[in-house]
């Protein structure tokens, strides 16, 4: 097996200079337009076979009795792993030592603790034998009533949220500030749960050859997918090889490693051949996490002249019976308007279901639509439009922290956004646009906002006597640009030309890139590729300018500059000398320079580290039917660095269109008797498709922030989502009168008598 991915394929647009800001098209486009690029269930090794999931129809109970015999008797059926037949682990899945691990069914035992839950394993020479096979299971149940939704059980206040966050933070006393304010507003809204739906399912192809174990598999974070399967199967996690090159998305529930990708290696394990485990459409709605329910109320007090007093936000939300993740949704009020008084809360139930994960903006994807929709009732209330209550309540400091922002440009934001919409054509009361076809017209408003976060990563640069280099890193592509956009951080790292510069990404023998989560990817990878070349310059330097046959002699490495394969002294540039020449003078075939990145502690400390937006929509609604429909969204972001404004542009639109999901399409619809999702498919569980998108138009709104990290970037890829949702939603109710707390949003919400 090649341990190393590379991709050398020059893209349409090169520019020699800098490689950094270019919009260049996706460097593994024509590999996925061809279909020659490889994703992990196209990888067939040699005497592979199949094996499929038999998942529990019930919610709650135990398996009293699967009919091994009858699955083992179809013709091409090789084995059949269950609780009484499985390979022994190194750890019980249901161990947890450290808040990133999440227990796992792994058939440990017969207990059902959700639908979908995988029950048997069933492994055959085909994939219709393997599928026959699971049917013939045929599994007996002692079924007990599933508990289901938001008031599933008891709450409870949970001892952290999301990762390692207190519950409840309060600022100021916000029970006083209510009490003393000249108006309250308290309003509920309610979120549905989500499921991830990324095009490519979860799969694995998995071989052993002895204690060393070959997967592929798509991965969000390949060195902590290799310690999770290390710790597991008790093997060093060097003895495990991911290859990861490519994902059809991820959204998070890629990001760790799940029940089925285990079974998948067990299985290779118990029948001794490498074996293909793929999940089908309706098991990815159990196992692999998901977006849980909420339900927020907002509290909050202003005076007259809509200046904000207080803000309470508390967020319920459901977690699984056997472990714990708590979507942070209220935290999204830590940052975006200045309450002198702010309390966030969260309480939670537990609910027989699979434990929800990180999707796509967690917490802040919840809380923002909860939030928008409290600010716009609240600019209503006053009589205010809500472009001027956002302009008086947006927080110059973090407001719960007290914290100066490292950069903030929300204000340009918000006066470029409108002035692009054609905001100041609105009117100030709901239901009193229409446009040529009678449909009634609604313009609605959301503040958007992500942190600005930094994981740990390291790369490696090898700078070549031809005159190319080499940057490597485990980075993750899942459809974001990553072979892209750090290709290009990689190549103005070396001082190269990108078409000189192999970029080496997408398995696990590599350097750690960190994972690709918390929109914080290309500013960990990239700053590790960035100081990796930054490493590799100096040892060439140093070559050249300590030896007084080179031009560069005496200059200093300080007084050197690397640019298009050649290194030049900075005080007179005309003195230069090429990379080959450096090293075949000195002997050398070619040199290697290492970089890690972390985030900056002081800078932490000192500064509050956010992207922002502002995002602004229009929603056209039939008066008679009741139908939605989402017609412009036009989004102004301020997201530090832009190393690829193409890439950077999809990932907003991307981000607005779950915005459009969220408010008006996307439900999980649980059936309350079984605790099963009736939708599990992409037939009934509605994402917009092209004729829900009709008008996009993402800003780029320029911003150097110089402490979040040296290169000055921030993430792109969740921070769409908060803002459009609200602003969708919060559109619908400009275009009708009717204020809906519950998403998604439907026709049958909005038919009313129609006002005289
Ligand atoms: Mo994301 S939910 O940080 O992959």
């Amino acid at each position: 097996m090649t341990s190393e991915i590379s991709l050398s394929t020059v893209p349409a647009h090169t520019r020699h200079g800098s490689n950094i800001g270019q919009p260049l098209t996706r460097r593994d486009g024509v590999l996925k337009v061809t279909g020659a690029a490889t994703y992990a269930a196209d990888n067939h090794p040699e005497g592979m076979l199949f094996a499929v999931m038999a998942t529990s129809s019930i919610a709650r109970g135990r398996v009293v009795a699967l009919d091994v015999d009858a699955a083992k008797a179809h013709p091409g059926v090789v084995d059949v792993m269950t609780p009484a037949h499985k390979p022994e682990l190194a750890m019980d899945p249901d161990a947890k030592t450290n808040p990133f691990m999440f227990r796992l069914d792994l058939l440990q035992n017969d207990l059902v603790r959700y639908a979908h839950q995988p029950i048997a394993v069933v492994v055959a020479c085909s994939l219709e034998a393997a599928t026959e096979g699971a049917a013939l299971l045929a599994p007996r149940y002692e079924e007990e009533p599933a508990r289901v939704g938001l008031d599933a059980d008891e709450s409870f206040e949970p001892a952290a949220i999301g990762i390692g966050s207190p519950a409840r933070i309060e600022r100021g006393d916000v029970e006083a500030a209510l009490a003393g304010a000249e108006h309250r507003l308290e309003a509920t809204y309610e979120t549905p749960a989500q499921y991830h739906n990324a095009m490519e399912p979860h799969a694995i192809v998995a071989a052993w050859d002895g204690d060393t174990l070959s997967i592929d598999t798509p991965s969000q974070g390949l060195a902590m997918a290799q310690g999770r399967l290390a710790g597991l199967f008790g093997i060093a996690p060097e003895n495990i090889h991911i290859r990861s090159p490519f994902l059809g998305g991820g959204f998070g529930s890629k990001g760790l490693v799940s029940g089925p990708q285990v079974l998948g290696i067990m299985a290779a394990k118990l029948v001794g051949r490498p074996v293909k485990l793929v999940l089908r459409r309706d098991q990815m709605y159990g196992p692999v996490g998901h977006r849980p329910p909420t339900r927020q109320t907002l509290r909050l007090g202003f005076d007259g002249e809509g200046k904000l007093s207080a803000l309470h936000h508390h967020a319920k939300t459901v977690s699984s019976t056997f472990d714990d993740f708590f979507e942070p949704a209220a935290d999204i009020s830590h940052t975006l308007y200045a309450a002198p008084a702010i309390l966030t809360s969260h309480e939670a139930v537990r609910a027989d279901i699979g434990t929800p994960l990180f999707m796509r903006a967690p917490g802040e994807a919840t809380g923002s639509i909860a939030l928008e929709g409290a600010i716009d009732e609240a600019a209503f209330a006053c009589g205010m439009d809500p472009l001027a209550f956002r302009l008086k309540n947006y927080a110059e400091v973090e407001p719960i922290s007290g914290k100066p922002f490292s950069s903030k440009a929300l204000r340009e934001c918000y006066r470029q956004g409108a002035e692009r919409f054609g905001w100041s054509r609105r009117t100030l009361e709901p239901r009193k646009m229409r446009d040529e076809n009678g449909y009634l017209v609604g313009w609605g408003m959301g503040t958007a906002t992500f942190p600005a976060l930094m994981f740990q990563a390291e790369a490696r640069a090898v700078l070549r006597r031809d005159g190319s280099g080499v940057m490597e890193t485990g980075a993750h592509d899942m459809g974001q640009g990553a072979w892209t956009a750090l290709a290009q951080i990689a190549a103005d790292a070396l001082g190269l030309d990108l078409d000189r510069t192999e970029f080496r990404a997408g398995t696990s023998d590599l350097p750690d890139a960190g994972i690709a989560g918390g929109s914080a990817h290309t500013a960990t990878a990239g700053m590790a590729i960035h100081n990796a070349g930054a490493d590799v310059v100096a040892k060439l330097a140093a070559l050249a300018t300590g030896d007084e046959r080179s031009p560069l002699f005496g200059a200093g490495n300080a007084g050197v500059v690397a640019r298009e394969g050649r290194l030049h002294r900075r005080d007179d540039e005309s003195r230069s000398e090429g990379y080959g020449d450096i090293l075949a003078r000195a002997g050398l075939a070619q040199i290697e320079g290492k970089g890690a990145a972390a985030p900056d502690p002081s800078a932490q400390e000192t500064y509050a580290m956010h992207a922002h937006g502002a995002v602004f929509a229009e929603v056209k609604v039939d008066p008679d039917l009741g139908q939605v429909r989402a017609t412009r969204l036009v989004g102004a972001f301020a997201a530090g660095r832009v190393i690829n404004p193409r890439m950077v542009r999809s990932q907003f639109y991307g981000g607005m269109i779950w915005g459009i999901s969220f408010a008006l399409h996307e439900h999980a619809v649980m059936d309350r008797r079984s605790g099963r999702i009736l939708n599990a498919d992409l037939a009934e569980y509605h994402i917009p498709v092209n004729a829900d998108v009709p008008s996009l138009e993402a800003l780029m709104i320029e911003e150097h922030d110089p402490h979040v990290n040296a290169l000055g970037i921030k993430g792109v890829g969740e921070i769409g989502i908060t803002g459009s949702a609200g602003a969708v939603a919060n559109a619908v109710w400009h275009a009708t009168g009717v204020r809906v707390r519950h998403f998604p949003i439907g026709l049958d919400d909005l038919l009313v008598p129609a006002a005289a």
